[in-house]
């Protein structure tokens, strides 16, 4: 069942290059590289005239929303905003006619999601929502379904469903942007082709794992650790601290980078462990400087960067290399470390990796 892996989110993490494709497949007219969606059934008008959206989900689902509203944003110019499920349905957020909520939910159970897809739906916006699991409650209840096609996800710990929903984003900004002509056609397909790419690159960066466990080994003692980035790296900084934080029991923060100063950088001392994002190329030199401000207070910084950036490689202790890509798509590639990360930490501490104590795969109560 686990295929000869030791235990499921293993099994998952290595997957994905497959989970990847499966999420693309047949939703990509290869001849012209666009993108198309038609089990959405939204008209061109209706997309045209999306005047807002709201991105609601918890834990890793809402992770990979943050990156939702990014893409759906720079690609389609429709604003996003997005919010933790068990926060939106008790805030009375203010929908017009032209909103669409679009909510995300590996099981598709989530009571939080539900109930923030219900108050939506009550409040008279159509409700998108992108899930693993055909048949479920959101998948049912929501006006359009957009499956992310992983496959079953047994660990606790969201690996592949997260990649997944990360894919559907990047469709579904690249579709909206399509529909909108808010890009040029030309960059649409640039897009579409080093989207194809991404499966092959998560392959790559697995080839690396035994180095990240030596990582791995070299952080079990640690009480405490950071997790630093800006932008994009920001929201997988988040999604890493919280990989970490479930199965290893190792309290981490994510921080975004600029905020160092405003009171967190009190926290770091002699030998303090850092894992620092950088895969943003307008963010590089702003990364490098807080990389030696956290060091010049004794930070040990594992860095996660794209292969050609020389200068971050120099600033760090360690570095783990990430191919380059699109910078909207770099989050997929990045995480994939990040994962490995808390694996191999959960294991070295001989925890239960695939059942982490305190949770459960669904959270079918508030
Ligand atoms: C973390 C994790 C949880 C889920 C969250 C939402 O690894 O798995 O944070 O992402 O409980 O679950 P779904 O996506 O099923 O709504």
């Amino acid at each position: 069942e686990k295929d000869g892996f030791d235990h499921y989110m293993l099994k998952e993490i290595h997957e994905q290059p497959r989970s990847l494709r499966h999420t693309m497949a047949g939703r990509i007219d290869e001849a012209k590289q666009m993108v198309k969606l038609p089990e959405l059934d939204l008209s061109p008008e209706t997309v045209k005239g999306i005047e807002k959206i709201y991105i609601v989900a918890c834990g890793t689902a809402y992770h990979a929303g943050m990156i939702g509203k990014h893409v759906i944003e720079n690609l389609a110019k429709i604003p996003v905003e997005i919010d933790v499920a068990s926060e939106f349905r008790y805030r009375n957020p203010l929908f017009g006619q032209k909103t669409l909520t679009v909510v995300v939910s590996q099981s598709g159970e989530t009571a939080d999601t539900l109930a923030a897809l219900r108050e939506a739906k009550r409040n008279g916006s159509s409700v998108l929502a992108i899930t693993n699991v055909v048949g479920s409650s959101i998948a049912r209840e929501a006006d359009h379904v957009m499956t992310t096609k992983a496959g079953p996800e047994i660990a606790v710990a969201s690996t592949k469903a997260y990649t997944s929903q990360l894919i559907a984003f990047y469709l579904l900004g690249i579709y909206f942007a399509q529909e909108k002509k808010s890009m040029e056609a030309s960059d649409c397909a640039a897009l579409v082709q080093e989207l194809q790419k991404l499966p092959d690159q998560v392959e790559k960066i697995l080839g690396h794992a035994e180095e990240i466990r030596q990582f791995a080994i070299s952080i079990k003692e640690e009480r405490q650790m950071f997790f630093l980035g800006r932008g994009l790296d920001y929201a997988v900084s988040l999604e890493g601290s919280l990989k970490l934080k479930e199965i290893s029991y190792i309290h981490s923060e994510a921080y975004p980078a600029g905020e160092l100063k405003h009171g967190t950088l009190a926290l770091i001392e002699e030998g303090t462990r850092v894992i620092a994002l950088s895969t943003q190329p307008h963010l590089h030199e702003k990364m490098v400087s807080n990389i030696t401000e956290v060091k010049a207070r004794g930070a040990v910084v594992l860095g996660v960067a794209l292969e050609d950036n020389v200068e971050l490689h120099r600033s760090v202790d360690e570095v783990c290399l990430i191919p380059a890509t699109h910078p909207l798509l770099a989050p997929v590639l990045c995480v994939i470390p990040l994962q490995l990360i808390a694996y191999y930490t959960s294991v070295s501490l001989g925890n239960d990796v695939d059942r982490p104590r305190n949770l459960a795969k669904s959270v079918t109560v508030e």
